[in-house]
């Protein structure tokens, strides 16, 4: 067997993502923002299978029609930037993924598979990368993609991709709703830039709080300045942020540039609960809790 042979197939979980905030600092001269977010792994995920193929492509298979099995899905991407890296480029893979996380729902769905292909074939490729350069190579697929590779909680700034480890939050629980639209991430950057924002979060309070362990006291500040953004879409996401804060939630947020939304619960008690009340109406509607580093 060659040195660069991978040992498949392999499996990876893709973890989602919830902002607990979102700032946008500047806009910057290369088409990007600069962004200041607190960013926290969560359970709810997809599962990647990643397989040899002889035909010698790589492609991505998700069951979804509307989620592209080429070059556009970004798993693909990062396996062709992996192998690119580790000199093995022509060896073809089939990547399969069992989608639990929403498309266009601010949760870094398509980036968290980009990351799970990059461990997963890390791990199969014996690994040859060490955590920066993983990150690296994922910077240049996406701007959540190093925070998805390394997960737990941090403050991101940058593009996204700058990471400062945080302390874990306060021990809760998140049940997330999705309205049933979704919302595009550069349409709804491009809004913002029409407009002054006048609100931003208090990132230095929420780190406070979350040092002190203190979830009332995060819950208080969570803030994202897209719900800010004239769009008619975000009367729903108003909807939802009340829906979840009427069932008890500390706290309420959408998550990036939506469409999805969650609450804050102390328990898994509680989460059940709201999750039993609102799932006729709301067709996503799920709990997760708090994942630590996955690097
Ligand atoms: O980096 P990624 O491909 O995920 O970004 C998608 C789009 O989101 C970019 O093309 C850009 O329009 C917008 N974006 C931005 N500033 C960021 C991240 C994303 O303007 N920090």
């Amino acid at each position: 067997m060659s040195e660069k042979t991978p040992l498949l197939p392999v499996r990876e979980k893709a973890y989602a993502k919830l902002n607990i905030s979102l700032d946008v600092t500047a806009r910057r001269g290369d088409g990007y923002h600069d962004m200041l977010m607190i960013m926290q792994t969560v359970s709810l995920c997809d599962e990647i299978t990643i397989e040899p193929d002889e035909g010698g492509e790589v492609s991505a298979l998700t069951g979804l029609p509307y989620v592209p099995g080429d070059r556009r899905n970004l798993a693909v991407r990062a396996a062709l930037q992996f192998l690119e890296l580790v000199g093995d480029e022509g060896r073809g893979m089939k990547i399969t993924m069992r989608k639990a996380v929403p498309v266009g729902a601010g949760m870094a769905g398509g980036s968290a598979d980009a990351a799970a292909v990059l461990r997963a074939l890390n791990r199969a490729y014996g690994e040859p990368f060490g955590a920066e350069a993983l990150c690296a190579a994922g910077e240049s697929v996406g701007s959540d993609v190093a925070f998805c590779l390394r997960g737990g909680t941090a403050l991101a700034s940058g593009r996204g991709e700058r990471l400062t480890p945080l302390p874990a939050l306060p021990p809760c629980r998140f049940v997330i709703v999705k309205p049933d639209f979704s919302i595009s991430t550069p349409e709804l950057f491009r809004k913002l830039d029409s407009v002054k924002l006048s609100c931003h979060p208090d990132t230095e309070g929420l780190l406070a709080a979350i040092g002190n362990g203190d979830l009332d006291g995060m819950c208080r500040r969570m803030y994202n300045v897209f719900e800010d953004v004239p769009d008619r879409r975000m009367r729903s996401i108003r909807a939802a942020k009340g829906a979840l804060l009427d069932c008890g939630a500390l706290g309420a947020l959408m998550t990036g540039t939506g469409s999805a939304v969650f609450g804050v619960f102390r328990d898994a008690k509680s989460a059940e609960a709201t999750r039993e009340t609102l799932r006729g109406e709301y067709r996503f509607c799920r709990t997760a809790e708090s994942v630590g580093p996955l690097l």
